[in-house]
């Protein structure tokens, strides 16, 4: 159960164009491609759950909505309240926070990258610490290629002194990943961005604008998280075998939406029976069947 939280609602983007994952992308949007035996959208949204939320923004493109619609409806299967938006041009994470407006509605709100995958023992109490706090707050991780992302700089008292987008030279290989837990000046931060050299609303100008008024805390994913931007296929691929190992080894699933619900007490275990009934002749659905009898 999950309670005393700051933050009741979150975002999930999934627009974009998956560029760098073409020809796959040009069938398929990026979101709904597998790693392992789920769609990606599932471990993102997974996140935000393990966080305690239960109000969801889906935003896609126009073309994909439907597709989206008619897996997740309204939510209430899963125990959340599933809504949805279209982002007509992939011009900015920033763009997809101000198409939110109406469902931010001046709260605080989570917002998480459709293509990024967290997963360790350290995520969950970092992620309870995110909603629980009043302020704004940013996951960084170690990387052995900083110049992929948006890169924050720490002093030696662990405060945050610098922030980058891809830095062609970084100062250093702590990546911002992309989950962001924003207080509610978020859409009013929005409305003054510019687009950057290359033409995106970006992220890290609104998380400049934390920093500069002392409004951004960080947790640190260290060695007992894994964090991948799945954009590619080469994370792609070792997403998918991460998953495959640690399923394979300890038969317990990641990212598996109904268990979730059901530990976060939004579900109960004749829920999750019709939804295994759904699945039936699958490993999935076996998956759920077992939740049924399994008594811790
Ligand atoms: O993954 C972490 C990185 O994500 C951060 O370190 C960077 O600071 C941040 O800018 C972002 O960089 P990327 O280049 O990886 O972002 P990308 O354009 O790949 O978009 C990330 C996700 O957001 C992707 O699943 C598609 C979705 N998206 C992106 C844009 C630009 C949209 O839905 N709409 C958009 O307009």
């Amino acid at each position: 159960m999950v309670d005393n939280i700051n933050y009741k609602k979150g975002i999930i983007l999934a627009g974009g164009k998956g560029s760098r994952l073409w020809p796959i992308t040009k069938i398929i949007n990026k979101h709904l491609i597998p790693i392992y035996n789920k769609p990606m959208i599932f471990y993102p949204l997974a996140t935000l759950m393990l966080a305690g939320i239960r109000e969801i923004l889906i935003i896609t493109t126009k073309n994909d909505q439907l597709i989206f619609k008619e897996f997740f409806g309204n939510g209430e299967k899963l125990g959340l309240k599933i809504k949805y938006k279209m982002q007509i041009n992939p011009i900015g994470i920033v763009d997809g926070i101000r198409i939110s407006e109406n469902f931010i509605n001046n709260e605080n709100i989570a917002l998480i990258l459709g293509d990024n995958f967290f997963h360790g023992s350290e995520l969950i109490p970092k992620l309870k610490n995110a909603s629980k706090s009043k302020l704004s707050t940013i996951f960084i991780h170690p990387v052995n290629d900083p110049s992929r992302y948006g890169i924050a700089t720490l002093d030696d008292k662990n405060k945050i002194i610098n922030l980058e987008e891809k830095p062609q030279k970084p100062e250093s290989n702590l990546a911002i990943t992309g989950l962001y837990f924003f207080d509610n000046s978020l859409i009013s931060k929005s409305k003054d961005i510019f687009p950057s050299q290359r033409g995106e609303y970006e992220i890290v100008d609104i998380l400049k604008s934390y920093l500069s008024s002392d409004k951004l805390n960080h947790q640190l994913l260290g060695r007992g998280t894994i964090w991948l931007d799945t954009g590619t296929n080469h994370s792609l691929n070792l997403a998918s075998n991460y998953v495959k190992t640690l399923e394979d080894r300890n038969g317990l699933y990641i990212g598996c939406l109904e268990e979730i619900s059901l530990l976060n007490g939004w579900i109960n275990k004749n829920e999750i029976k019709k939804i295994a009934l759904e699945y039936e002749g699958s490993e999935y659905g076996n998956y759920l069947e077992n939740l049924i009898i399994k008594t811790i």
